[in-house]
């Protein structure tokens, strides 16, 4: 399957579940390297991240734990611009190594909201891993130490992130036919 039409548009597949997986090993192998006594928190951030998540966890070889927040800031292929949390976090983070879960960073709008507020809850450290950056959308200075793939301004689907809704569960990444 190499092209799927979700709603109004058609997206060709452009990086398969093997790469992606392969990918993810790879920065979990750095994990495992840079927190290596340490027990850091994952930070998950819901919906988009499940996947990579799942992923990424089962290649962690060092103790560590999980949580997820939820927040929204898009809808259809354009930003809003307006960062609401939907689901806080329960458990402290005081003096916690937290490492946030983000499925892709575009503008960069929602780390930096996310990084303020998580901020002010004293973490011993704070890193950002997301396993898409697309650095010509970014408005805002964001310090992703973790990202998997670097792609173009191009709006994808699948292993997690969806189009208005749809898409979420296609194991392959896929770009927008324009
Ligand atoms: P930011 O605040 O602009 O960085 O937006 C980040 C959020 O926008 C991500 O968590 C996604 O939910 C969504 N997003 C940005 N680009 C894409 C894309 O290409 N496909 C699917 N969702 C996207």
């Amino acid at each position: 399957m190499n092209t799927v039409k979700i709603h109004d548009k058609v997206f060709s597949k452009t990086i398969p579940n093997e790469e992606i997986c392969n990918e993810i090993k790879k920065l979990a192998d750095r994990i495992n390297h840079d927190y290596a006594g340490k027990r850091p928190l994952l930070l998950g951030v819901l919906n988009g991240c499940f996947m990579f998540v799942s992923e990424l966890m089962k290649n962690l070889d060092i103790e560590c734990e999980i949580s997820f927040i939820k927040l929204s800031s898009y809808q259809g292929t354009a930003t809003t611009g307006v960062v609401r949390e939907v689901l806080g976090l329960s458990e402290s983070i005081a003096g916690r190594d937290v490492i946030i879960l983000e499925d892709i960073v575009d503008t960069g709008l929602t780390m930096q909201r996310l990084l303020e507020t998580l901020g002010t809850r004293n973490p011993a450290s704070m890193e950002i891993a997301s396993l898409f950056l697309k650095p010509a959308r970014l408005k805002v200075p964001v310090d992703v130490k973790y990202s998997v793939f670097t792609i173009p301004d191009r709006f994808i689907v699948g292993f997690g992130l969806d189009y208005d809704g749809l898409g979420r569960n296609l194991p392959d990444v896929y770009d927008v036919v324009e």
